[in-house]
């Protein structure tokens, strides 16, 4: 623990007389229905850190079955236990964000809170951190006397061995686990690119990292453990918000994972409109009646999906899910509009009508898209 006059504080005025017991380390933990888990997490991490002055911040993303309650009635007896209860957000590096803005030590580390990270090598990587030894320590599977035996389907091995690669090539990092969810960091590092990071998906690390290239990053390697209690949430949502992250970072976040998202939707909904207008014309319906049904019905399309894909951390639901699509629908009028208006000044030889054709998608869904990011799924 620090002792002594704090750096700019006035011990005349009064100032900094409260300094025993100020972590050195925030530790911030996501959880997602681990009721089962987070008070041996915390027995654990007293035990392991009986040296530092540590805290713990869980990030809990409205769980059911009552992690929140639990992690409360342990903060109540603990002054080193905090909880943050986040209500329709959802995503694990949005919360682990969360977690690392809301708390104030010089040193954070995120790590898991179903007992897969062995917390005994947290106090390893404080001194390392401390130190100066570097700026950020990661804890690794896939370092010698690294491991994750057991703790891990033959599919997700593969899997996992897959994606640490596409990221080491893309990224150009030599990291062996870039995928890894525990690390450790000084707290300028998380601080200076926070506004860039993607609030989505689980590869927080993967992102601090691509985003801050000046920094010095050791390794350690740890045994990822089994889970004991509930289940992974790593699921096929989350493999592809990966793919997106990978793009983003690849081209130097010009394509961010949510505008591909968006054009992906929109090119599905182009399909499903042309399907739409194709059925109701051989009907015989008249044409502006067709079109008109078709379109609103691909506006459904699209705007659910986005609702539960693009936006699937800002989603809404019940009430706001109907407000929402007249939002949508309205903005995407005007997207309409826009792109027929830029077609048209494009539009002086016919030869070249695709020009047109295409300005006229780029602008609408450029269009379409900002705006439904400021407005129907403001953050
Ligand atoms: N708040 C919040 N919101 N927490 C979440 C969410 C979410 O949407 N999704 C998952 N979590 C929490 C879980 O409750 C758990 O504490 C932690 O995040 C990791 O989730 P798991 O579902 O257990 O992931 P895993 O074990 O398959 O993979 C983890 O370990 C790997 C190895 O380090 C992740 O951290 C991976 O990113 C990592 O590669
Ligand atoms: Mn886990």
């Amino acid at each position: 623990a620090t002792t002594g006059t704090p750096l700019g504080a006035n011990p005349a005025r009064g100032d900094a007389v409260a300094m025993r017991g100020c972590a050195e380390l925030s530790i911030v933990v996501p959880t997602l229905n681990e009721r089962a888990n987070v008070g041996l997490l915390v027995a654990r991490l007293r035990e392991a850190l009986a040296r530092i002055e540590w805290e713990v911040v869980f990030v809990d993303d409205d769980s059911k079955d009552g992690t929140i309650a639990a992690v409360r009635d342990i903060a109540a007896i603990d002054y080193r236990v905090r909880a943050i209860r986040r209500i329709a957000r959802r995503g694990l590096a949005g919360a682990c964000l969360e977690g690392i803005l809301s708390s104030s030590a010089p040193i954070v580390a995120v790590m898991d809170g179903d007992l897969q990270h062995d917390e005994t090598r947290l106090s390893a990587m404080f001194e390392i951190v401390r130190g100066g030894g570097a700026d950020m320590v990661i804890a690794s599977r896939y370092q010698e006397d690294g491991s994750a035996d057991g703790a891990m389907t033959q599919l997700r091995t593969s899997g996992s061995r897959l994606a640490t690669r596409l990221a080491q090539s893309l990224l150009k990092t030599p990291i062996h686990d870039p995928m890894s969810g525990f690390f450790m960091a000084r707290r300028e590092i998380v601080d200076a690119v926070a506004p860039r990071l993607s609030r989505q998906g689980f590869k927080i690390l993967l992102d601090i990292v691509a985003s801050s290239p000046a920094m010095r990053i050791k390794e350690i390697p740890y045994a990822f453990g089994p889970r004991l209690h509930g289940q992974s949430k790593l699921d096929s949502m989350v493999v592809a918000e990966y793919i997106g992250l990978l793009i983003a970072k690849a081209s130097g976040d010009l394509i961010s994972t949510r505008f591909l998202a968006f054009g992906m939707v929109g090119s599905a909904g182009v399909a499903v409109h042309l399907t739409a207008l194709h059925a109701l014309l051989s009907r015989g319906l008249p044409f502006a009646a067709a079109q008109t049904a078709a379109m609103f019905t691909a506006m459904a399309f699209n705007y659910s999906l986005n609702n539960a894909f693009t936006y699937r951390d800002l989603r809404r639901r019940g009430w706001h899910f109907l407000t929402g699509f007249g939002l949508f629908a309205a903005l995407c009028s005007f997207g309409v509009v826009a792109g027929v208006g830029v077609s048209s000044l494009l539009y002086t030889n016919p030869s070249r009508w695709w020009v047109a054709g295409l300005a006229a998608a780029a602008v609408g869904t450029a269009w379409n898209y900002v705006t439904n990011s400021a407005i129907t799924w403001r953050p």
